[in-house]
């Protein structure tokens, strides 16, 4: 069987969808033209855990396009569009096995389809695949010339495991390439993560009080658009940096503690465990909001909501379940409050919308692509560390995505050039 997917009838939209987002990514459509020349990824073998969106059929096209055979599986149970999976499997002739809403086992039995491919390249958004490679699958890393990791989650989980030199694979952190996180992470979560709440909720987002927990490159893009929408925006952070730039960038800064009497809707943007737990629903008012846009849906604790809650009405709305807890006591009146949970704590552009806009996909995936080249010519010079993508990689990018948005820049001057690399004009 070369898929394992919800329905193939599906696959007429999801052809359309991918066909409309490849029409934004230009850089990536440049790097196919050139792999259907060259087919450098000749004759590997990928297996890729991501996100299985629309923008993701456009970076496993590219990648067949090169010369490789891939096999497709979901990085979030989640996250996965059935449409593009369909089209993926019948259109495009690629191995996927993704479902979305997909349980637990089916998750698991998913990545293993994925080591059990024998892949010479994998990738990853949250370093699923890697952790099986350490700890099951361990034999199955000696054929792996390298593996990407997409997410900032999966990244410090990796660099975690080089610390312990236990790391058994060479690693590109294309998550933190200047390509990827000031973009993907910023302009896409920012707009994909409100497009999430909107869709799960269609609350008017103007007056709202916004807790944002995580003044990141995510969270940052994140309080930015919120506030754009005429939002009253509440940063978090446990960073006294970070937290410096939040207040300086005019939001206001206080401990969740406190943000949690005053917000209307949370969201997590961390990457850490439990940064809303019983502490804050406790605080909060009588029907807020809480949700997650980080990578695992560790951030709520949903289990302790559900615990010390008298009843659950679940899917009150698509993507929203209800949780119904004794108030507090005030002015000796109390009652139950509802706290309402958003796709389940998971990612929630993923889970209620469509990720982030191919635009911005377009310089994560061809960040992606690059770097799996990279690894394919280099594999023998790597050793098992975690690498950075290279600048060239970066600058070659941002040069192209500059031009197809019809964007010239400056050139430095002879005399420019000189001053710059120089030391000894001074005052
Ligand atoms: N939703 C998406 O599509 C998407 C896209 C990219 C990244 N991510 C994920 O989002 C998460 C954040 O990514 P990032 O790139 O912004 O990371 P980042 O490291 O730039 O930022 C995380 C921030 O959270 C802060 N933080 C940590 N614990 C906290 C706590 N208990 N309370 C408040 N603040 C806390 C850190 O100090 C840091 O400033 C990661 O899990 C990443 O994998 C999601």
């Amino acid at each position: 069987m070369k898929y394992d997917i919800k329905d193939l009838k599906l696959s007429q939209e999801g052809k359309k969808r991918i066909e409309w987002a490849e029409r934004d990514m230009p850089v990536l459509n440049l790097i196919k033209e050139r792999f259907i020349k060259e087919k450098p990824l000749k004759g590997k073998r990928i297996s890729a855990c991501l996100h299985v969106t629309a923008e993701t059929a456009n970076l496993v096209r590219t990648m067949e396009e090169g010369g490789a055979e891939v096999l497709l599986c979901a990085s979030n149970p989640l996250s996965t569009q059935d449409d593009v999976a369909a089209s993926l499997a019948k259109d495009y002739n690629i191995n996927v096995f993704a479902i979305h809403g997909e349980d637990r086992n089916t998750y698991y039995s998913h990545l293993k389809t994925a080591i059990d491919f024998k892949p010479n390249v994998t990738m990853d958004d949250g370093a699923d695949l890697l952790h099986l490679l350490h700890t099951e699958y361990k034999d199955a890393a000696q054929n792996i010339l390298g593996s990407m990791e997409e997410t900032t989650t999966g990244v410090i989980r990796l660099k975690a495991l080089e610390k312990e030199g236990k790391l058994n694979v060479p690693i590109i952190a294309v998550n933190d390439a200047k390509t990827k996180n000031m973009f993907d992470n910023r302009y896409g979560t920012g707009q994909s993560t409100l497009d999430g709440i909107i869709r799960a909720t269609d609350i008017l987002i103007a007056g709202k009080n916004i807790v944002v927990a995580g003044y990141g490159w995510c969270g940052r893009g994140f309080a930015m658009r919120a506030r754009g929408m005429g939002a009253k925006v509440i940063v978090t952070e446990i960073d006294q940096i970070k937290a410096l730039e939040a207040a300086m960038d005019g939001f206001n800064v206080m401990p969740m503690r406190e943000a949690a009497k005053l917000g209307d809707l949370f969201c997590t943007l961390t990457g850490d465990i439990h940064v809303l737990r019983k502490e804050h629903f406790q605080l909060m008012k009588d029907g807020a909001m809480v949700c997650n846009s980080g990578h695992f849906d560790v951030e709520i604790d949903v289990k302790g909501l559900k615990k010390m809650s008298k009843s659950v009405k679940k899917n009150v709305r698509n993507n929203v379940d209800e949780y119904m807890l004794k108030a507090p006591l005030i002015k000796g009146v109390g009652g139950l409050k509802s706290i309402y949970v958003l796709g389940e704590g998971r990612l929630i552009n993923l889970a209620a919308a469509e990720g982030h806009p191919a635009s911005v996909m377009d310089m994560s995936f061809s960040t992606q692509v690059l770097a799996t080249e990279y690894v394919v010519k280099n594999y023998k010079k790597l050793e098992n560390k975690v690498y950075d993508v290279s600048e060239d990689i970066e600058n070659w990018i941002a040069k192209l995505k500059l031009k197809s948005m019809g964007i010239d820049i400056d050139k430095l001057t002879p005399e420019q050039k000189k001053y710059l690399e120089s030391w000894e004009l001074g005052t």
